[in-house]
């Protein structure tokens, strides 16, 4: 099979590998779309320089072989199968995946492949290999839309993290690709009212096409109600006090985005005791996020929402153009489709 392997910054090759062998609870999917995140666009612009790395961790195919021991379980998938793919490793022994709380696994993700590639998902391929409890049958959507899962999983998690309850005013801080999905899932929830707070006017134009309530810079909060739940979809101080301004006392505030070298943000500790606030981080998902994000897509119920957000699709032997592509504005979400 071809795979893609970046090798140093602005470097990426196609290699040829085997196509994997599965386990008897292991599934092989066959790649029919992969989003490049964050992460893939960092690692070829030289900011993550962590080389050679097999990418690639939004994924979704159609099922082509079942371990065994899976084979013929119900709700497990089934050859043919369009599915969305976790490719996260959990190891289910330490302290947070004994808790119920994997999304903060202690043990190390990805590991090195046959040919000497860090794998980070490894999914700039034309096959994956995981484990059937981590493989979701989505039925009949686009497969880029499929491989919105593990984003979108993340922003299920967070809801959760932020105890969305349906009559809950929301607002978004930022309104990149992670606001855009906590605007549908809130919506989808039965959100009062939906506030996008957002610094680039081209990116409150573009998300007013998903009808948030309002969709405002920062200095326009005190013309729309105070949040229940405030959801910050960047990593800056400036988006933290946005946050608390944002919020209604008593509310909840969500740390979504985050970067290991970010600015300290200072908590308010008085502010927080006084007004009752709740401040949470949200960190990837669990399980349970991704059935709920493979019944969404499933049901077509975010369609509207997801398809905008396709910003270009290029074939795997375009991989690099793909790539460098993620440094661009505006970009949601850039797929290669093997
Ligand atoms: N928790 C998780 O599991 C998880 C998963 C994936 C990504 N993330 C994080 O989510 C964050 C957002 O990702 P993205 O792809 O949407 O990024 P993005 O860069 O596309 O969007 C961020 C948006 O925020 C706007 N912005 C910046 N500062 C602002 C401010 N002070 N007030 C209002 N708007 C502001 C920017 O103009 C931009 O439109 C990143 O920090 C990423 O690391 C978290
Ligand atoms: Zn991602
Ligand atoms: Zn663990």
């Amino acid at each position: 099979m071809r795979t893609a392997v970046i090798t140093a910054a602005g470097q990426v090759e196609i290699r040829k590998l085997p196509v994997p062998e599965i386990g008897a609870t292991e599934v092989l999917v066959r790649v029919a779309a992969c989003g490049l995140c964050t992460m893939e666009g960092n690692l070829y612009a030289g900011r993550m320089p962590v080389y050679p790395t097999a990418a690639g961790h939004e994924v979704a195919g159609r099922v082509e072989r079942v371990g065994d021991q899976v084979a013929e379980l119900e709700d497990a998938p089934a050859v043919g199968d369009l599915v969305t793919v976790d490719l996260l490793t959990r190891c289910g022994a330490c302290r947070p995946c004994r808790g119920g709380q994997s999304a903060v696994c202690s043990s190390p993700q990805g590991g090195m492949r046959e040919d000497g590639a860090i794998t980070m998902g490894a999914g700039l391929a034309e096959y994956v290999v995981a484990p059937a409890a981590q493989v979701w049958p989505v039925g009949t959507v686009d497969p880029a839309l499929a491989a919105m899962g593990e984003p979108l999983a993340c922003v299920v998690h967070s809801l959760r993290r932020g105890a969305l309850r349906a009559g809950d005013r929301v607002t978004v801080i930022g309104a990149g690709y992670m606001g855009h999905l906590h605007l549908a899932l809130a919506r989808h929830h039965g959100a009062r009212s939906v506030t996008v707070v957002e610094l680039d006017p081209g990116r409150r134009s573009a998300i007013e096409a998903a009808a948030p309530d309002a969709a405002i810079g920062p200095d326009l909060l005190g013309t729309v109600p105070r949040a229940d739940v405030v959801f910050v979809t960047i990593a800056s101080k400036e988006a933290i006090a946005t946050a608390l301004a944002a919020v209604a006392d008593g509310g909840r505030i969500v740390l979504f985005g985050g970067s290991p070298d970010g600015p300290p943000a200072e908590l308010p500790g008085y502010e927080v005791h006084r007004r009752q606030l709740t401040v949470t981080g949200s960190y990837s998902q669990e399980p349970e996020d991704w059935r709920a994000a493979a019944e969404l897509l499933r049901g077509g119920t975010l369609t509207r929402y997801l398809e905008p957000l396709v910003t270009a699709r290029y074939p795997l032997d375009d991989v690099d153009q793909a790539l460098a592509r993620t440094a661009g504005t505006p970009v949601y979400r850039v797929v290669v489709t093997p």
